[in-house]
């Protein structure tokens, strides 16, 4: 549930109509709803009735400050992949010792930087790099606490791009190799073991991958444990979907992954960790753009935005699906014509969603693209130098830039012209 709803005939983010942030800021830009971030946060948060697990919001879903913020206010942890997210992270009040390292390359200066800070864990992902580990923090006389990231061997069954949890992706230690390496780890000066972590992929929409993997690692920490292993911990990842349309699939609801985990891990007496991106913010935002032009073409009908796929990759790149709406309600008897819905940027797969159905639009109009809030404004770029949207929070009646338009001044400046060029 989000908090994006018609409210006298104008889309309007919780108590604020979406067309007069447009006038404030233009368009395009993202929008983010601070009360549907919280709640989401707290669906997932109570739905596990074991107390003391640490949800670690997955900072690469949306890693803005105040989105970080929030949650970090409403209690989550953070889940990092980088030295960049680790300062955000930190930047944003996540106490250092809520924080998580996944990533299969962490360099010896990130590692640096996160035990000087004193993170909670690194989520370890291959021999070498607990060779790198354990010299980094054998150099500055700290013990570094780690999981090993152990890949499945599970077909998560989502688009080919995001599952992570097979013996072929780059992910993890080798299922078969996991116990090997955890006796070479206990044996690395440096090193606490403090338990065991996977992360099978993204969007995922049954429930049965989670549960296959869950039950292998399960299964795991109880052999770790008759090898000698101090196992407290199980980091089960993130990667539960959200709903992406209204009649689209619908994945299960957090109550749901909570019960099957409670089950599988009963009596396992381990500390719980997640770490949920899209679940938090993906239907928390949406990209608001105005439609340039309307053009109809020998058997199609385009409206090309003034938002590109260098705002938003997802339909380019994962072929995802997007809902489209008008900020202005259609009335109930309003003729619908398919259109496909276009961006600026000179390439054929700028293109957010073919044969939409929509009322019809003019030049001028303004559009909402839903489901925008995870994986948006973090993977996008100034492709055809378009400057980077600004992003606007709202909470209740008010509304906060949380990240300015840069100027066409600021994105040149950034570029010195080579001294013999001049
Ligand atoms: N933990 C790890 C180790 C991850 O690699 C990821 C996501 C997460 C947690 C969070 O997963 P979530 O709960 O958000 O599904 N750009 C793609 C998604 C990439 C996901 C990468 N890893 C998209 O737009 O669909």
């Amino acid at each position: 549930m989000h908090h994006f709803e018609y409210n006298n005939g104008i889309l309007c983010a919780e108590d604020i109509p979406i067309d007069d942030i447009a006038r404030d800021v233009g368009t395009p830009f993202y929008c983010y709803s601070s009360a549907t971030l919280e709640r989401h946060f707290r669906v997932f948060a109570q739905a596990f009735k074991r107390p003391g697990a640490l949800i670690a919001y997955s900072v690469k879903a949306n890693s803005n400050l105040s989105v970080v913020r929030t949650l970090a206010k409403a209690g989550a942890g953070a889940d990092v992949v980088s030295r960049g997210e680790l300062r955000r992270a930190l930047t944003a009040g996540v106490a250092a010792n809520r924080i998580v390292f996944s990533g299969v390359g962490k360099t010896r200066e990130e590692m640096a930087e996160a035990l000087e800070v004193g993170i909670y864990q690194f989520n370890v992902e291959s021999e070498p790099e607990l060779e790198a580990l354990s010299q980094v923090s054998q150099a500055m006389n700290k013990m570094a606490p780690i999981t090993l990231r152990i890949n499945p061997d599970v077909d998560a069954g989502t688009h080919e791009k995001i599952t992570t949890g097979r013996a072929e992706n780059k992910f993890g230690i080798a299922w078969g190799k996991a116990r090997e390496i955890y006796r070479d780890a206990a044996s690395l000066p440096g090193l606490k073991i403090v338990g065991v972590d996977v992360h099978i992929g993204s969007q995922i929409t049954a429930l049965d991958p989670f549960e296959q993997a869950f039950k292998k690692v399960s299964g795991l920490v109880k052999d770790l444990r008759a090898d000698g292993h101090d196992i407290q911990r199980l980091d089960l990842g993130g990667g539960l979907g959200i709903p992406y349309a209204s009649k689209g699939k619908i994945p299960p609801h957090p109550d749901q992954y909570a019960s099957m985990i409670e089950r599988v891990t009963d009596g396992l007496d381990v500390q719980l960790i997640f770490e949920p991106g899209r679940l938090i913010v993906g239907n928390a935002g949406l990209l608001v753009s105005r439609v340039i032009y309307i053009k109809h073409g020998e058997n199609r009908h385009f409206v090309i935005l003034d938002a590109a796929m260098n705002d938003l990759i997802r339909p380019a790149l994962y072929d995802a699906h997007h809902d489209i709406l008008p900020i202005v309600e259609p009335a109930q008897n309003a003729v619908q014509m398919p259109f496909d819905v276009v961006g600026p940027v000179c390439e054929t797969g700028d293109r957010f969603a073919q044969n939409c159905n929509l009322p019809p639009l003019r030049s001028g109009d303004l559009v909402a693209i839903m489901s925008t809030g995870a994986y948006g404004a973090v993977q996008s770029c100034e492709y055809n130098t378009r400057p980077l949207i600004p992003e606007v929070m709202v909470r209740g009646g008010q509304m906060a830039v949380i990240r300015r338009r840069p100027s066409y001044e600021d994105m040149l400046a950034s570029e010195p012209i080579a001294d013999w060029l001049n």
